[in-house]
């Protein structure tokens, strides 16, 4: 009923039964399988491994309202896109429900062998309304004279492989078998407060605790035990599921590296056409917006949208990490930061960062500031390999950014004694870390355990950014002047 004050839609029976009726048959939808639907199903059976005799529920999540009746563009909950293979044309609400089923009774496994997993996938989604209910003329969140057609159960099936079923049978298919002798249920915060609102309706019908934690009153206990029931007890908890969905992220398939390879050459074709429309922000009163709307354009064109607000940021506006405004002036003599990535329709998004003198041509200083953030990306490039730990790759970083301060003056302590965890004085000038991995977000894996993130082992596979910088504020009384408005960051992929 949102907007419904104002709605001067006719109510009468005549006009009810014409607008219902006298429709041609439905056009079947050219549906294919997904290319991600198979690597998709070897996701769900690395989780389903994960979490033996566990209902998992992954919601793709809910419309989310931008201001009284208009909502924002739906995008779903990157957990539910990896795991089902979607990409920007999933329906909202939709839920990603792996059943627990006997052991080698459930989907298979992968597409080659005959091994099968534990547990039964099911898509709970809200098919298309027929056309002689409200919804198909007057829903204007859902039906189909106001957001199009949505797929039918069996198209959802075919291009995901997943069995779809009615979303008003959710309650029920959750419900199934919920005990603390029976089947436990795990769902993936975050993504719709309604879906995780039902699962604690069943949880407490089923007298189930929603938090099991283990306490320190377990006095018998020794360490190594206490350890592994707490390790047990963590299983048995959302915050669990969370972390597992994001660490099946940290390494890559390879339709996610090809998809993100794509991302990046998208990426690239939009950094060259900003190149080209330079003169025009030098003109125009707000020319941030300029080379921010020459990228986004492009994003759209070629991709579903930016994988991050994009940030244009001219002279010292770089020195602010997330400038994302872009009302600026862009002048000559300056530099001009562009931090952008496409997104692509499968939701995967590169993430690159050049900085560039807008008249083609650096000043000593900006040469100077440059080439340390450079030196600095290569030197993390260099030992960015498999069995290296993700922490050396930014210690690298700063050894050669805390060396560069030194011989330009700029430090109190020596390079040393600013690596050191006592000093850090150098970070002053770089304040964020130097790679985040990237994915279907553009901070992906962002739940995983520290052990397997930042002092995880580097693997082939997995794809992180390297984006070191410097950036002198311009009332940064502790460097001389020439330096102060200055920023550079320089922002690559790690694969
Ligand atoms: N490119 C934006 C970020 O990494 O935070
Ligand atoms: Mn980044």
């Amino acid at each position: 009923m949102r907007g419904s004050n104002r709605s001067q839609r006719p109510d009468s029976a005549a006009f009810k039964a014409f607008i219902t009726s006298g429709w041609a048959p439905r056009r079947t939808l050219d549906v294919q399988t997904s290319p991600a639907a198979s690597f998709a199903a070897a996701r769900r059976a690395a989780l389903s491994a994960r979490f033996p005799g566990t209902r998992l529920v992954v919601p793709a999540g809910p419309l989310r309202v931008r201001s009284n009746d208009t909502d924002y563009r739906f995008r779903p909950h990157s957990a539910f896109a990896h795991l089902t293979g979607s990409g920007w044309d999933t329906d909202p609400d939709a839920v990603l429900v792996l059943h627990p089923v006997e052991e080698g009774a459930g989907d298979p496994a992968g597409p080659d062998d005959g091994a099968r997993t534990a547990h039964h996938a099911v898509l709970y989604v809200r098919p298309l309304a027929a056309r002689d209910t409200e919804e198909f003329y007057a829903d204007a969140r859902y039906g189909e004279f106001w957001v199009g057609a949505r797929p039918s159960l069996d198209d959802v099936t075919t291009a995901t492989g997943v069995e779809a079923r009615h979303v008003d049978g959710l309650r029920d298919a959750l419900a199934k078998d919920v005990g603390a002798d029976g089947v436990h249920l795990l769902v993936v915060t975050g993504a719709d407060e309604g879906v995780e609102a039902l699962v604690e309706a069943i949880r407490a019908e089923a007298g189930l605790d929603s938090e099991a934690t283990a306490t320190t009153s377990d006095q018998q206990l020794t360490e190594a035990e206490w350890l592994e029931r707490a390790q047990a007890m963590f299983r048995r908890t959302d915050a669990a599921l969370v972390e597992a969905v994001s660490e099946l992220r940290l390494v890559k398939d390879a339709y996610e590296v090809e998809q993100m390879r794509a991302a990046v050459d998208a990426t690239i074709d939009g950094f060259a056409q900003v190149v080209r429309t330079l003169p025009r922000a030098l003109e125009h009163r707000r020319g941030e917006r300029v080379i921010e709307t020459t990228f986004d354009a492009h994003a759209r064109l070629e991709g579903n949208t930016v994988g991050y607000e994009t940030i244009a940021a001219a002279g010292e506006h770089a020195t602010t990490l997330h400038w994302i405004r872009n009302d600026g002036v862009v002048r000559s003599g300056e530099l001009v930061l562009l931090d952008a990535g496409v997104e692509v329709d499968s939701l995967y998004t590169a993430d690159v960062t050049r900085t560039l003198p807008v008249d083609g041509e650096f000043t000593d200083v900006q040469r100077r500031v440059y080439q340390a953030v450079l030196d600095a990306a290569d030197a993390a490039f260099a030992v960015a390999v498999p069995g290296a730990r993700f922490r050396d790759v930014h210690a690298a970083a700063m050894e050669v950014v805390a060396a560069r301060l030194e011989e330009w003056g700029l430090l109190p302590v020596s390079a040393a004694e600013s690596l050191s965890p006592e000093g850090q004085q150098h970070r002053r000038w770089m304040v964020h870390g130097t790679s985040h991995h990237l994915g279907l977000d553009v901070h992906d894996c962002a739940q995983a355990r520290r052990e397997l993130y930042l002092d995880g082992v580097l693997e082939p596979g997995m794809v992180f950014t390297i984006e070191p910088g410097l950036y002198f504020k311009a009332d940064d009384l502790a460097v001389p002047e020439e330096y102060r408005g200055i920023g550079v960051r320089i922002e690559e992929t790690c694969w």
